[in-house]
């Protein structure tokens, strides 16, 4: 069958459906070359916010809705979504084929198969603590890759589903996940970002870590050190990054282990969420201001070209005026390089949900649009302040506006381009003189 996938959500997200795709190939259907062309469509969805489910909702409805006249294309849903609604989701949309819990991804070529022989309204979908099955298919697509080493999370934050629908932590083991690595290296990934919700607690919860695995010459002592130590000895690889992070996990041997070993780029995702330690303390995210702050000092006098993004929450139940200065001013404090604001959405199940919330839509608008409009100039300032600096760019190839002018990602994750010189080739490092800023993108010259 000819398919397509689309996907909604976070990287683990972009990652799972990568996967799907590789299977579905290697299962002998071919990739679509649009929607209309397809046969077969999976949504992979997102919980995270009400809005996000209501537009996978709307997607797979109006997809279901299209068998009146193909009667023989399949619809499959899979993620956080399908996890979250179970049986329901085929009350809710009619026609639907398949729903596949967040731990059975790699089931979906056989449920085709099963949609094929004349089933529907297949559930594949476990309790989310049961063991995942992982696919460690990847498809042809470039030089960076994702990988997940950690799969749901521990942590209850007050608003949050993601332990309900992505069930509590799994660590893969970590030969697998290096045996996963050397193979993307063997075929030309040069780049590879190690994913978990909370990453670095790789290691800390269930019993598959095994450290012999995952041996340290460095003397590192925490699973997910040693595990980034391991990574950085593959042969080929030349940038590691990993996301997303959580302040508890930057100690100081992680600050060690990213300033010592070269391939680690100096960039974190590390969400503070909000700046007002009540708030803080309400969404159980388990850190003071303080704390967040001095995660952030310990990284940036380590190593001062570390480059911050971070997720804000805004309007969450309770929050006033003043704990809202608290957030903008964190967030000057940190000077981050790039922030994802959401406003708050009350999601069922979630401790918060029996909070009231009590910030109105307008109000979270506003307080959505200040932290942008800071964010904007932020922004700007930290890329002006690379202009005249040298940036080790991974190199894509010819840019998608001018193919005369190249691309590639600086180690801060920013899209650089450049004039390339006749030596510059896709998947190599180039040393790039920055001469221009824009908000979103650096300008440069190739250094001979
Ligand atoms: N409402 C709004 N934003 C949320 N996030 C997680 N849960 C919610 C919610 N209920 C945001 C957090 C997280 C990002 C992926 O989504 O900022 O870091
Ligand atoms: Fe969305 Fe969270 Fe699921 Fe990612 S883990 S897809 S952000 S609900």
């Amino acid at each position: 069958m000819r398919f397509i996938l689309h996907t909604y959500g976070c990287q683990m997200n972009v990652r799972d459906s990568e996967a799907v795709s590789a299977l579905l190939e290697a299962a002998g259907h071919v990739p679509a070359r649009n929607e209309a062309d397809a046969d077969l469509i999976v949504v992979n969805s997102c919980s995270v916010r009400g809005k996000a489910e209501d537009k996978a909702l709307g997607k797979i409805g109006l997809l279901c809705a299209t068998k009146r006249e193909r009667p023989t294309r399949i619809i499959g849903l899979m993620g956080c979504m399908a996890q979250r609604l179970g049986d329901d989701v085929f009350k809710r949309v009619p026609g639907l084929d398949f729903s596949v819990g967040t731990r059975r991804c790699g089931a979906i070529p056989r449920l085709v198969a099963r949609v094929m022989a004349g089933e529907t309204a297949i559930r594949e979908i476990s309790s989310p603590d049961e063991t995942p099955d992982v696919p460690d298919a990847h498809g042809a697509s470039g030089f960076a890759a994702y990988v997940t080493i950690l799969l749901g999370c521990n942590r209850r934050c007050a608003y949050c589903i993601v332990p309900d629908v992505r069930g509590p932590e799994f660590s893969r083991p970590a030969r697998e996940i290096l045996a996963e690595i050397a193979a993307l290296a063997r075929n030309g990934v040069r780049e590879v970002t190690l994913l978990g919700q909370s990453v670095m607690n790789y290691g800390r919860a269930n019993a598959v870590w095994d450290a012999s695995d995952a041996p340290s010459a460095q003397g590192f002592k925490e699973p997910f050190t040693r595990l980034l130590e391991s990574v950085a000895a593959i042969p080929g690889l030349i940038r590691i990054r990993f996301t997303s992070g959580h302040p508890s996990g930057c100690t100081d041997e992680l600050v060690r282990a990213v300033r010592s070993l070269p391939q680690i780029c100096h960039h974190l995702h590390l969400p503070v969420q909000s700046g007002s330690d009540r708030i803080l303390r309400l969404m159980r995210r388990g850190y003071t201001r303080a704390d967040y702050l001095d995660a952030v000092r310990r990284l940036r006098e380590a190593m001062p070209d570390f480059a911050l993004t971070t997720d804000v929450i805004v309007g969450f139940p309770g929050e006033t005026e003043a704990d809202f200065e608290e957030t903008r001013s964190v967030m000057n404090a940190a000077d981050f390089d790039n922030a994802f604001i959401f406003k708050y959405s009350p999601r069922p199940g979630t401790p918060a949900a029996d909070m009231l919330d009590d910030v109105a839509e307008e109000e979270k608008m506003r307080r959505n649009q200040i932290l942008l409009e800071d964010q904007d100039l932020r922004g700007v300032a930290a890329n002006q302040r690379l202009v005249g600096t040298v940036q080790e760019v991974l190199v894509e190839g010819p840019s998608l506006r001018n193919a005369a002018r190249w691309s590639g990602r600086s180690p801060g994750n920013k899209i650089v381009i450049f004039d390339p010189t006749p030596a510059t080739q896709p998947g190599s490092l180039a040393r790039i003189r920055i001469t221009r800023a824009a908000p979103q993108t650096l300008y440069g010259e190739a250094q001979i």
